[in-house]
């Protein structure tokens, strides 16, 4: 049995912890198919033909985000049990991502095995200042990660079970995440404004429209960016290969280059290698 794991991830951490997961469910000899977000359209899954699937997402403004939230709404209401399980990345802050998409999805007919938050050592990737280079990753949230991939594993071979999960506890979170609630889009509305562009660095390779998760660029000669779209994920900023669009209110930023160049970083397959020599 093969597990789709669709994630989006735009500075890469998301995408680490799905590879981990990922890693510890072939440990427990299970096959995964990992898709990204943006070629979920070509793989068109059909989910009355999946038994298991996981979704991840990094947290925005206190939810998983935007174009993960609008895609999960709407997969079809299915007409037997398919289990999920979920998993977030956040900088501290991830409110009721979990529960929220949960619902979502339970709401469908899906049954939920298990979830797992991960706090990145990176929480700079809102306003990317080169704050990175003084953090490092946890061994511990790292081995968490590929755990679950081995519990999941368990679970979805015994056939019943969910694993505890509980999240991460935050004081006045109804009272934030009401706010967050409000703010989210006009705060996108506004700062995505703040995008710069650069006309002379720009080769119109379009990889800024292509890459865009939400829609939010067209490239046609002249770059448009629909405000009302974006999310401000600034994955166009970061796959440009000339630095042709930039965020004015850091220009000069040494920007994340992913969770490879953080210290501690361990690859997904070199874990796994760890683990079969531990048997
Ligand atoms: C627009 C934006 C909003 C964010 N909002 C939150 C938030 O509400 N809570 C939080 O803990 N982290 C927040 N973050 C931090 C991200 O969740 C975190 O950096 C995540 O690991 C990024 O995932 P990625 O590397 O897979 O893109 C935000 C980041 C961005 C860019």
């Amino acid at each position: 049995m093969q597990i789709p794991i669709i994630y989006f991830s735009s500075s890469g951490n998301t995408k680490y912890i799905a590879q981990l997961i990922s890693e510890g469910l072939k440990f427990a000899n299970f096959e995964t198919e990992l898709i990204p977000f943006n070629s979920l359209k070509e793989k068109n899954l059909d989910f009355n033909r999946i038994n298991v699937f996981g979704i991840g997402a990094p947290v925005y403004a206190m939810s998983f985000t935007p174009n993960i939230r609008d895609w999960v709404k709407k997969i079809p209401r299915v007409n037997r049990k398919i289990k999920f399980f979920l998993f977030d990345t956040s900088a501290g802050l991830p409110g009721p991502s979990i529960r929220n998409i949960r619902k979502t999805l339970e709401l469908k007919n899906c049954e939920f095995i298990g979830a797992i938050e991960i706090i990145v050592p990176t929480r700079d990737s809102v306003f990317e200042t080169n704050l990175f280079k003084y953090v490092m990753w946890s061994r511990r949230s790292i081995e968490r990660s590929f755990q679950f991939g081995i519990k999941l594993g368990k679970i979805i071979r015994l056939g019943k079970g969910t694993l505890d999960w509980s999240s991460i506890p935050m004081p006045f979170s109804r009272v934030i995440y009401a706010y967050f609630k409000v703010l989210e889009r006009p705060s996108y509305n506004i700062l995505s404004r703040l995008f710069g562009f650069n006309s002379e660095k720009c080769i119109q390779c379009k990889t800024c429209e292509k890459g865009c998760p939400t829609g939010a660029i067209s490239f046609n000669e002249k770059l448009i960016i629909y405000h009302n779209r974006c999310m401000l994920c600034f994955k166009c900023k970061r796959n440009c290969p000339t630095n042709a669009l930039y965020f004015k209110l850091f220009p000069k930023a040494v920007y994340f280059k992913g969770p490879k160049n953080i210290r501690g970083y361990i690859s997904p397959e070199r874990l796994l290698e760890e683990y079969k020599k531990r048997v």
